[in-house]
């Protein structure tokens, strides 16, 4: 049986990481993975990831930077790819603000890149990450994938730009680009800049943990493995897209971060926290609605919030003790 051939960009990052792991299960999948492994948040995290996914020989990996159309090139010419991730981007709302540019190159160029690319080598189906981001502050709530969009800073604004550019491709050539509006995803081998990991690793290195707006944001988390079924569901179900489809991916069960800080201390212990005011970009309020989601897969699960954290927890612990040795 001749193999599926994969790309997924970032796949050193979360969730590019995680798809690719979960994907290399099949023994008939080959994964192209493309990462630059930039130094947003620890590099160490990032090659360890990469480590783990080295082991499978099926995995290829290529350091590259999606901004960089020539190089990026060399890997699509390359035999027929099937599908290609783009979950390579510049991460983060509050980073955004002070390197706006890094933003431009890897998200906007970067996402070009692959789009122009794939259409010159005949590949069909791409899905991308885009953000809850692009809703900015919304009034109404849950936000459904037909609001309009209101980004509040650079980064939410260049999911947007994906967002149309997916669009125009998806009109005037034949290809399915699918839209996936992630919203704060968390779990094992999840983001240090994301608000749990900061809360456990400021517990371990007993430093004080800036709990924000008092605590009164809240936000729609999704565990991992749930968005990693979610994209590889919608990935075989694909005839039932659009062309140029979008999805909210998120549990539709906002919990706030002064529950976060409660579940923890029951479960974990008491944490040095300090709580401050607003701060600039950040969103008050994330909660999607995942009725579309669940109208094209019925058979869409949740992880209870509750269990997605202990789960993380567990798995800080192991990799705390990987990490410092
Ligand atoms: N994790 C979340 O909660 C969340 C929420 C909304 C949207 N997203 C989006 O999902 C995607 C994946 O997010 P993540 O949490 O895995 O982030 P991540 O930062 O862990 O992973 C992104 C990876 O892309 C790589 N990268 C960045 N710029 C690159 C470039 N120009 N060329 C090649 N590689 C590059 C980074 O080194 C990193 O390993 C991103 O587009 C992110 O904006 C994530």
């Amino acid at each position: 049986m001749k193999k599926k051939r994969i790309i997924v960009t970032g796949c050193c990052g979360f969730i590019g990481f995680s798809l690719s792991k979960k994907l290399l299960m099949n023994k008939n999948i080959e994964v192209i993975g493309i990462d630059t492994i930039n130094d947003y948040y620890d590099v160490n995290l990032k090659k360890q990831r990469l480590k783990l996914l080295k082991n499978n020989k099926n995995f290829l990996f290529r350091k590259i930077d999606i901004g960089n159309f020539n190089l990026l090139k060399k890997v699509f010419v390359n035999g027929k790819i099937n599908i290609v991730y783009n979950f390579a981007a510049q991460a983060g709302v509050q980073y955004s603000i002070k390197n706006p540019k890094k933003y431009m190159i890897s998200n906007c160029v970067g996402f070009f890149n692959i789009l122009e690319l794939s259409r010159l080598n005949g590949i069909r189906n791409i899905f991308y990450a885009s953000s809850s981001s692009v809703y900015g502050d919304s009034k109404k709530f849950p936000v459904k994938e037909n609001f309009e969009l209101k980004p509040k800073n650079f980064y939410g604004f260049s999911k947007k730009a994906n967002e149309e550019m997916a669009d125009i491709y998806s009109r005037y050539y034949d290809m399915k680009i699918i839209g996936l509006r992630f919203f704060t995803v968390f779990g094992p081998w999840g983001r240090p800049d994301l608000v749990i990991s900061k809360l456990i690793e400021s517990f371990y290195s007993k430093k004080v943990f800036y709990l924000n707006n008092f605590g009164k944001h809240t936000r729609d988390f999704t565990y991992i493995d749930d968005v990693i079924n979610i994209i590889l569901n919608l990935s075989k179900n694909v005839k039932l897209v659009k062309k140029n489809d979008i999805f909210n991916i998120c549990g539709s069960k906002p919990v706030s971060l002064l529950y976060l800080v409660k579940l923890f201390e029951q479960k974990v212990g008491k944490a040095k926290i300090k709580k401050r005011v607003f701060q600039k970009g950040d969103i008050l309020k994330s909660y999607g609605s995942n009725e579309k989601l669940k109208r094209v897969l019925n058979e869409t699960k949740f992880t209870n919030f509750d269990e997605g954290f202990l789960r993380t927890f567990n798995w800080y612990k192991k990799y705390n003790k990987i990490k410092n040795n």
